[in-house]
């Protein structure tokens, strides 16, 4: 695993982006499987920019959301699909038939998991993941202990992933689970970014990076990649420079 700290914010977001610009300028008509959150707009502002300056062609790729809370869709602001619809695929232009997501309102989330593994598996595996970490460790909806069982599937909401969210949805949410690409899955793609920014991000990133790989701290996993870089501001990395 790679880890790069930036000074600030906006110099993470635009190392992140230019990582994703060089991927896809490289890698056409590759799936990118994208995570939503408060942090990854940032980045995305940044890529929509480098496409209108003629650096990348953002519609040369697929697109997948990586996650989904059920019961919610497009409608509910702080959804991911509202949250990539406005931060990227509207603002970019992305044409639809290379936009895919869960659909969190249908109520078979199993047949939503089959949906998208089978999309995987035409593609054989995804060729850039782009994600951000909670303070839980989580992935997606991969949280502290979910069983790996399949390529998609469908999580609890562990009980600080309930509290946080709040920051997306002015209250804390009335979701209880979440439908995502699986750990597993997202471990195979060929290459993976993740973003951490943030004082309140830096014991899970001292996790992450020191603590055995295991599914208590499901970003601790991403060590198992051999293609992760870590993309972090001096904020959440300050627990690593102050250790080490
Ligand atoms: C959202 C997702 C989540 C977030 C994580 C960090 O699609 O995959 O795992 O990346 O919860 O979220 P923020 O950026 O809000 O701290």
């Amino acid at each position: 695993m790679k880890i790069i700290i930036r000074d600030s914010k906006p110099d993470v977001f635009a190392e992140a982006a230019r990582k994703i610009k060089t991927y896809i300028n490289r890698n056409k008509n590759q799936l990118i499987c994208l995570a939503a959150g408060e942090t990854m707009p940032g980045v995305y502002s940044e890529l929509v920019g480098m496409a209108k300056d003629g650096e990348v062609d953002l519609n040369s790729v697929f697109y997948l959301v990586l996650d989904e809370w059920v019961g919610f869709g497009y409608e509910t602001k702080g959804s991911c699909r509202q949250i990539l619809f406005d931060s990227f695929f509207i603002p970019a232009g992305i044409a639809e038939d290379r936009i895919n997501y869960f659909n969190g309102l249908e109520s078979d989330t199993e047949s939503e998991c089959r949906r998208i593994s089978s999309l995987l598996a035409g593609f054989g595996r995804i060729g850039l993941s782009v994600l951000g970490i909670g303070v839980n460790g989580h992935i997606g909806f991969n949280e502290p202990y979910t069983k790996q069982s399949s390529t998609c599937l469908t999580a609890q909401l562990d009980k600080v992933t309930r509290s946080v969210s709040a920051k997306y949805f002015g209250t804390v949410t009335t979701a209880k689970s979440g439908i995502t690409v699986s750990m597993n899955e997202i471990l195979r793609s060929h290459e993976i970014i993740a973003v951490v920014v943030g004082q309140e991000k830096s014991k899970i990133l001292y996790k992450t990076v020191n603590d055995m790989p295991s599914m208590a701290v499901p970003s601790s996993l991403l060590r198992l990649s051999k293609n992760c870089t870590i993309i972090a501001d001096s904020n959440a990395a300050s627990s690593l420079e102050s250790r080490s």
